[in-house]
């Protein structure tokens, strides 16, 4: 009994205007919100996974990739503005699914975006050591090896074992400080991100415009190079392929609806936050996808810093610009470390509003007015997963989690649009049900693309999460106790 009983829109709209002790801080506007996404979206994607896409799967097709995953994004993210601008809470994905889908679906999506928030928090963070150690070593500082890797590896899709490394020590640090930075306050944490969204957003123009100059057209021929005669490698196949492993460069852009309680004006701001973020990087996507395979041939692609190689491949000409690139890499990966931390507090937040988490997650701090508590347990165990594991596993498992979410919310918009047909959209999907559905496709075809380890741990994941709702959150639901209680329920 209950499970799929749903939040009213009166209670959410209640929580969303509710202000003063306990309550976030309005401090957000258009800009920073889209700042914010392009915060959390250019990273990882760009400056490491572009290389790999092009060089195993796709060549400079990984143009094509890059145009297919955005189109799968931008479905969901007419989705997730419908959404955020009409029930501003801060819980993303979870408030949604539970205004329209029923509780136990609702837990269901809050555990899962566990998995694209911390845990890409922990695989982002991974990247950036590679790039921050490289950098170290360029001045003569050099990290130990066992230092800054992973001391655990899978084989055979479950096996762990030891590499002989100890710990990926700056990884975990970087997840240590972003958590500060982030107890301390949004406002900061909102400027400390814009000031490196210029930087990278900087940097990425200056490789797309310098690097078009240097451009040796012979590298896109074949612009799709032909398939090898296995699925995904190369071809339209790899075409394909590629836009699941380069999916993982969109992620983000959903991450500004979890700051919607701290938006000035959600309605209107949080559809131009999500989709001007995500217009935004696709375009920037799709130039320097065509100016790293223009620079360099896509089999000089695969290595851990793909956008160095290219512009190296240029020649001296473009020299200039090769410890640039590093340190917009190092300095927009932490930004994306930032704003990912910064996403799952808030969905834990309301999780717990709402009795399915206990109350102390839902703690905001008395001076800071930031949910501290649960900022820290995630960071402290996003440093912990970050230090341990390495950022294949973790991608992967970010990258289904997420199109999970994805799909349950562009269910969400056609359930809602039926079940509440009369209720205020500020923003309207277009095209409803086509657009959720194509969204819904798009998603189930990329996570179709992932191993079958991926799809297990995703399982296994949600089945401990089932865990804990039978064990707690059930008994404590704040929902189920306003069914129990007719009066209470009367009053919503
Ligand atoms: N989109 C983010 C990145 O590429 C997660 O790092």
């Amino acid at each position: 009994m209950g499970l799929l009983s749903t939040k009213s829109m009166a209670v959410l709209m209640d929580e969303a205007g509710a202000e003063g002790e306990g309550s976030l801080k309005r401090a957000l506007g258009a800009t920073n919100l889209t700042l914010l996404g392009i915060g959390a979206i250019i990273g990882a994607g760009i400056f490491v996974l572009t290389g790999t896409a092009a060089a195993q799967y796709a060549g400079p097709a990984v143009v094509f990739s890059f145009i297919l995953s955005g189109i799968a994004c931008l479905f969901a993210g007419l989705c997730y503005a419908e959404f955020a601008s009409m029930i501003p809470i801060a819980g993303s994905a979870y408030t949604y699914a539970y205004s329209t889908l029923g509780e136990l679906l609702a837990w269901i999506i809050g555990w899962d975006l566990i998995l694209e928030y911390l845990f890409g928090a922990a695989t982002v963070a991974v990247g950036w050591s590679g790039y921050f150690t490289a950098l170290m070593n360029d001045i003569g500082i050099h990290i130990p090896a066992a230092l800054a890797n992973a001391p655990l590896s899978v084989t055979g899709g479950w096996h762990l074992h030891p590499t002989g490394a100890l710990i990926n020590l700056p990884a975990l640090v970087l997840a240590g400080l972003m958590t500060a930075l982030l107890v301390v306050g949004i406002k900061e944490s909102a400027n400390f991100n814009n000031i490196i969204v210029f930087v990278k957003v900087a940097i990425v123009l200056l490789v797309i415009g310098f690097g078009f100059a240097y451009v040796n057209a012979q590298n896109w021929h074949p612009f799709v190079p032909p398939n090898t005669g296995e699925w995904g490698v190369f071809g339209w196949s790899g075409v394909i392929r590629g836009a699941g492993v380069i999916f993982f460069a969109y992620i983000g852009f959903d991450a500004v609806s979890t700051t919607a309680q701290e938006a000035r004006n959600p309605q209107k701001d949080m559809p131009i936050g999500i989709l001007g973020s995500l217009g935004i990087c696709t375009l920037l996507y799709i130039l320097m996808a065509l100016v790293m395979t223009g620079l360099a041939h896509y089999t000089d692609l695969n290595v851990a810093f793909p956008v160095y190689a290219a512009i190296e491949k240029a020649g001296p000409g473009l020299a200039w610009l090769k410890e640039i690139v590093n340190i917009g890499a190092i300095l927009g990966l932490a930004s994306v470390v930032l704003v990912m931390l910064m996403g799952q507090p808030r969905i834990f937040f309301s999780m717990a509003r709402d009795g399915l988490l206990p109350p102390v997650f839902g703690k905001v701090h008395p001076r800071f007015k930031t949910p501290y508590v649960t900022t820290i347990l995630t960071g402290t165990v996003a440093a912990i997963v970050a230090g341990l594991f390495p950022i294949q596993l973790l991608g992967e498992l970010v990258n289904i989690g997420t199109l999970l979410a994805f799909a349950i919310v562009c269910a969400g918009v056609i359930v809602l649009r039926r079940t509440r047909p009369d209720l205020h959209r500020p923003f309207r999907t277009p095209f409803v049900p086509v657009v959720p559905l194509l969204g819904i496709f798009c998603c189930v075809g990329l996570m179709a693309g992932l191993p079958i380890d991926t799809w297990i741990r995703l399982f296994v994941w949600l089945l401990i999460g089932l865990v804990i709702y039978f064990s707690y959150g059930r008994f404590h639901s704040r929902l189920q106790q306003r069914i129990d209680t007719p009066s209470a329920a009367a009053a919503d």
